[in-house]
């Protein structure tokens, strides 16, 4: 399906080169990472070594993946960068934007005549600029990418944080902002900061009830959200080569709770496999010539500690079961200790749904393992206690489990089978109507990646716990948070103590996988005379207009606008849910901006004080009285501010909303580029006990800005209401080029410039 073989075999022509000639120039052996990474300089063939964790570094990405919702502003931006053509081969899809509520068709119907607009608009775009488009119902974007697009050793980037699902294929896949594709899809490098290395050494193997959702629940635990910032995550292994090439996408998938810039496993059987069972026995055979480069030099796996900058070792023999959460990904209770944990936590041990699939799990054998357990409700005469539902991540895997009988089977239990597309996962559940801010204390189990407050139905006071999709579905079956399958037994129907069988499925499907229509659209062979409207009066798009550079003279006189407090995600600076129908336009959107953060003090959500006022009020109205007395503004923020979702609303709301700079004590990597690419001034405590110094009446004078440069640090004044003021010192890491995108508005101000 318009997966270009001749530009994957063009990198695995140049590969063998650039690898000899990075591990001459590093001087020991390379990691994979290091072997994609140096193979994809945009410099061609290595002519220097890097320092990870250190120097930026200009890449060339193989592909660019984008979804709806970042899609919009993505494509927004491309557009003004003057270009007929995009300049590596790239693909829309059409996943985030079709609400859960009644069933596939119902709900597919509902999202085709509500965001009938913004799907055109995408549509016409993907074919004029020559970009392959996934229309709505095709599937999510990580595993429609994994099934036609990801190829072992390549580089992608994604609009999305979860393209680094496509490592299960042995890629280096990153999410990134809109604006950093756009970079790409405009023929331009995209630069990133040499990512430190974790080695994750997987012994064992996988057995019984544990899944490959297993393992990354537990790399969480260990590294926490932040504990992969900065660093690419490499599997290996006999743990690794011994599970699936879909079971790999889910555990890279979820590098992204741990902040990392992306996980990757080595090329072997599962992932040859993988790729003829999907149509591409081209690639496989590809691959196989090349092999020697795909995986790292054997001396790393032998002695992973002289090589990676941490290396993690995990028995997958003896490793647990888990369910993460709630409320963050990294809380992690073994199964065993579940019961113990809710007590203590009084969490509600009574489960209302459990929801399988999505673009972390919705793969074959996923699919196959979960309804042998729906199987059984029948043949042991039980009776499912919670609601269940299914989210497939591609119509090829929905066809496919449908010919094999397993929908069926899920439906005897009264499962609804959800729309290939996002839904529940990022939001889009109509669970409970206009009623969802004020909804009930309750549980819920998925087999999705992220459980932030509100993530999954708007209501923040659904405590999520993330497990493995068998999990899950034994635990809605049991309709207890507590149950522990490998233990606990169930009293069916008649009265009687049954206990679940082990779960079992099929790596891929035995007969193959087959679809009617996949829901790929090509682009026209010359699309330029497509034309692309956006109505003036439309609600849901907006043509851009280029951001002005912040002038200096402007940051003498900045208000606080909210000192965030704790956790601080892009969801709650551009929440998501309902908003997402406003991703194609700024100014609407802004609407909901740092609606979800925390005020440190008063401890409220989107209620700040206004300086000029001294009046109470949402952070987005507070804010726009400021901008229309010219007054620049400051965020100021906590640990791992920005961490989630690459959005870059969560730059450009605050950035048109005429926020100057946002002061934390530490970013999560996307959002602080996204910061920088839209023009802002994206800084840290020098010492973070600083944050503490920060009143809510504060008025903040940057005092050296006009010599902002690399490696330099900025002084800040900062002056309180009763007049006492202190000076504090920030720090920045913007090299000289993201010093322009600043002094000239914004990356975009910068690539039109380039290109005019
Ligand atoms: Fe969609 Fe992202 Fe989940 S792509 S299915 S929302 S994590």
């Amino acid at each position: 399906m318009a997966f270009d073989i001749d530009m994957i075999k063009e990198v695995y022509a140049s590969m063998g080169e650039r690898v000899g000639k990075a591990r001459e120039l590093v001087g020991r052996p390379l990691t994979l990472a290091e072997k994609i990474l140096y193979s994809h300089l945009w410099e061609g063939k290595p002519s220097q070594k890097f320092t990870r964790g250190k120097d930026y570094v200009d890449f060339a990405p193989d592909r660019v993946a984008c979804q709806d919702a970042t899609a919009q502003m993505a494509l927004l931006q491309f557009m003004h960068a003057g270009k007929p053509k995009v300049a590596v081969p790239t693909t829309v899809h059409c996943d985030h934007l079709i609400q859960a509520k009644v069933d596939a068709k119902t709900d597919l119907k509902r999202a085709n005549e509500t965001s009938n607009e913004v799907f055109n608009f995408l549509e016409s775009v993907s074919n004029k600029y020559g970009i392959g488009f996934w229309k709505p119902g095709a599937g999510i974007i990580h595993q429609v990418v994994l099934e036609n697009y990801a190829f072992p050793g390549g580089m992608m980037i994604g609009t999305d944080s979860h393209t680094v699902n496509a490592g299960g294929l042995g890629m280096v896949a990153i999410g990134v902002g809109g604006a950093d594709a756009v970079d790409v899809m405009a023929g331009m490098a995209w630069e990133l900061k040499f990512p430190k290395l974790i080695g994750v050494k997987l012994t064992g193997t996988l057995s019984g009830w544990t899944a490959p959702k297993d393992v990354i629940l537990k790399v969480a635990d260990i590294l926490t959200v932040k504990g992969g910032t900065g660093a690419i995550i490499e599997y290996f292994g006999e743990g690794a080569t011994s599970m699936s090439c879909t079971g790999k996408g889910t555990i890279c998938n979820m590098g992204a709770e741990v902040g990392a810039t992306t996980s990757t496993f080595g090329y072997d059987e599962s992932m040859d496999r993988y790729l003829r069972s999907t149509d591409r026995a081209d690639v496989a055979d590809a691959a196989n010539e090349v092999k020697e480069h795909l995986t790292a030099d054997p001396e790393v796996y032998a002695n992973p500690e002289s090589y990676f900058d941490q290396v993690i070792e995990i028995d997958l023999t003896t490793l647990e079961p888990h369910l993460n959460g709630p409320f963050t990904p990294d809380l992690a209770t073994p199964i065993s200790k579940m019961s113990e944990a809710a007590k203590t936590n009084d969490w509600p041990l009574n489960v209302e749904v459990g929801l399988i699939g999505s673009c972390t799990n919705s793969s074959y054998e996923d699919i196959s393992r979960a309804a042998s357990l729906a199987k059984q409700v029948a043949d042991k005469n039980l009776k499912t206690k919670s609601k269940f539902t299914i989210t497939p991540g591609s119509e090829q895997v929905r066809y496919t489990i449908d010919r094999d009988g397993y929908i069926d089977t899920f439906n005897a239990i009264g499962a609804t089978v959800f729309a290939n597309a996002c839904g529940p996962c990022i939001g889009m559940w109509d669970r409970y109507g206009d009623k969802a801010a004020d909804g009930p204390r309750n549980t819920i189990v998925h087999s999705f990646n992220r459980n932030f407050a509100k993530r999954a139905d708007g209501n923040p006071n659904t405590l999520a716990f993330v497990g493995s999709p068998e999990l899950v579905t034994a635990i809605a079956i049991a309709g207890r948070l507590d149950f522990n399958p490998i233990t606990d037994k169930l009293i069916n129907e008649e009265g009687e103590e049954v206990m679940l069988d082990e779960p079992r499925g099929y790596e891929l499907p035995p007969e193959g996988f087959a679809v009617e229509d996949a829901g790929f659209i090509a682009p026209m062979e010359d699309g330029s005379g497509v034309q692309v409207v956006v109505s003036p009066s439309s609600e849901r798009l907006q043509l851009l207009e280029p951001f002005v550079p912040i002038a200096p003279d402007s940051l003498k006189n900045v208000k606080l606008l909210i000192k965030a407090f704790g956790k601080c995600t892009t969801d709650h600076i551009s929440m998501a849910g309902p908003w997402l129908r406003y991703r194609g336009h700024l100014d609407n959107i802004a609407n909901n901006t740092l609606i979800g953060a925390v005020n440190a003090f008063n401890k409220q959500t989107n209620f700040v004080k206004n300086q000029l006022t001294g009046e109470y009020g949402a952070v987005p109205d507070t804010q726009r009285a400021y901008k229309k007395e010219g007054i620049r503004t400051i965020v100021v923020g906590d640990h791992n501010y920005g961490e989630g979702s690459s959005r870059e609303h969560a730059a450009m709301q605050p950035r048109h909303l005429g926020v100057a700079a946002v002061l934390v004590k530490s970013f999560a990597r996307i959002h602080e580029t996204n910061l920088k690419k839209q023009g802002m001034l994206a800084l840290t405590f020098d010492n973070e006990n600083e944050y503490d110094l920060i009143q809510e009446d504060d008025t903040f004078s940057f005092v050296d800005i006009e010599e902002f440069a690399p490696g330099k640090q900025l002084t800040l004044e900062v002056t309180h209401k009763d007049g006492s003021s202190d000076t504090i010192k920030v720090n920045h890491t913007y090299n000289a080029s993201q010093i322009d995108w600043f002094r000239e508005g914004s990356a975009l101000n910068m690539i039109k410039k380039e290109n005019a």
